[in-house]
């Protein structure tokens, strides 16, 4: 199967020359209309954060049927991305995540063949472009997109070692208001980077100031719908503190970003390197826990009645993963790493499921 991503190439290759892909686009199937967020969309099927690391990226997903297309995560500053590996694929572990302190998972000498089983982990540190450059190439996303096809745009801010929160919810505003200048019509606050050793990584254990940050986005945003990418949170009564926090700022929350744990290669050593122990796991090993998460996070906001949509991500690689979202409650899907390794996802999926 061809891979988009050439993972033996730096980010910044990827970047400058791909995507690598040079096959015909097969047909898309028609869908009926819907809406995600109120903006009219042929399907509630998208890319998350990550794939799409600049306009080409966008274009490229966009003409294979994903239709809410998020713009990879930029920052108010120029960031280099984490030297190789970045992305790296992982041994089965019986497509369970062990978890636990002292939990490791293993690296696989190859991509295995057998795409719907999977599971990666990805180590970049969040790279960016300066904000100009950003903004010059999410312009030129917005414009390479069709009608029902929706351009999210992806933003963290960059605090510094005891910098006060006030001035990292300045920044996520700020950031906010950029990217709709730019042209995203939906803005999301990465609030849980699993890859980053920084405040920025696990904002969203912080219910008061991911509410915060939610509401000074919306105000920046103005009318453009405001997301929160959390991560990780299996304990219902954390879940319900942040939900309840956020709602009324943001319009809604994308979950689950990759799950922790420790990336060690057969012989032991830290497959990233030093400094670098962990990383999110994406694919197989994590949708089991990210279908429960959503369907807890659904109950809650039915519950509450909190005027929240609930976004699924998580190992979706057929579409049976994508229904199972739909199954709890969603009102989208979002696919991290699969279309990597198989760009004809979603048109398999509108052939299947049209009324998604
Ligand atoms: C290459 C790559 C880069 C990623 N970078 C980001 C990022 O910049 N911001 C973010 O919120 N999530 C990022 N992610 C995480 C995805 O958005 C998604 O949460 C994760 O891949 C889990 O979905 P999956 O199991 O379908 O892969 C990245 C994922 C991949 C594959």
């Amino acid at each position: 199967m061809l891979a988009t991503y050439r993972t033996d190439r730096s980010y910044d290759w990827n970047y400058r020359h791909g995507p690598s892909f040079a096959g015909r686009v097969p047909a898309v199937p028609a869908t009926p209309a819907k809406t995600f967020l109120g903006l009219p969309v042929r399907a509630r099927i998208g890319i998350a954060a990550g794939l799409l690391l600049n306009s080409r990226w966008v274009e490229l997903y966009a003409r294979l049927g994903f239709d809410i297309l998020t713009y990879k995560t930029v920052r108010a500053a120029a960031r280099r991305s984490h030297p190789l590996p970045n992305w790296v694929f992982l041994e089965r572990a019986r497509g369970r995540l062990p978890r636990g302190a002292r939990a490791a998972v293993r690296t696989a000498p190859r991509r295995g063949a057998d795409v719907a089983v999977l599971s990666s982990t990805v180590s970049f540190g969040m790279p960016s472009k300066p904000p100009a450059a950003w903004m010059r190439d999410v312009a030129r996303a917005r414009r390479a997109l069709g009608k029902g096809q929706v351009l999210n745009v992806s933003v963290v801010a960059s605090p510094a070692p005891g910098d006060p929160p006030a001035r990292m919810i300045d920044e996520f505003a700020r950031l906010a208001g950029l990217a709709c200048e730019a042209g995203a019509q939906v803005v999301e606050a990465n609030l849980s980077c699993p890859n980053v050793c920084s405040a920025e990584g696990d904002i969203y254990h912080d219910a008061a100031l991911s509410g915060r940050i939610a509401r000074a986005m919306k105000r920046a945003a103005g009318a453009t719908p405001v997301l929160l990418k959390i991560g990780y949170l299996p304990a219902r009564r954390g879940l319900g503190r942040l939900l309840e926090s956020v709602a009324g700022g943001a319009d809604g929350v994308v979950m689950v970003n990759g799950i922790a744990v420790r990336i060690q290669r057969p012989d032991g050593a830290a497959a990233f390197g030093r400094g670098r122990a962990s990383a999110g796991v994406l694919g197989r090993m994590v949708h089991a826990p990210s279908v429960a998460q959503v369907r807890s996070a659904v109950e809650l906001v039915r519950e509450r009645r909190l005027p929240l949509a609930v976004i699924g991500v998580g190992g979706v690689a057929t579409p049976e993963d994508a229904g199972d979202f739909f199954a709890a409650g969603a009102q989208a899907v979002m696919l991290g790493s699969a279309p990597m390794y198989d760009p004809f996802l979603a048109i398999r999926i509108k052939r299947s499921h049209p009324q998604w």
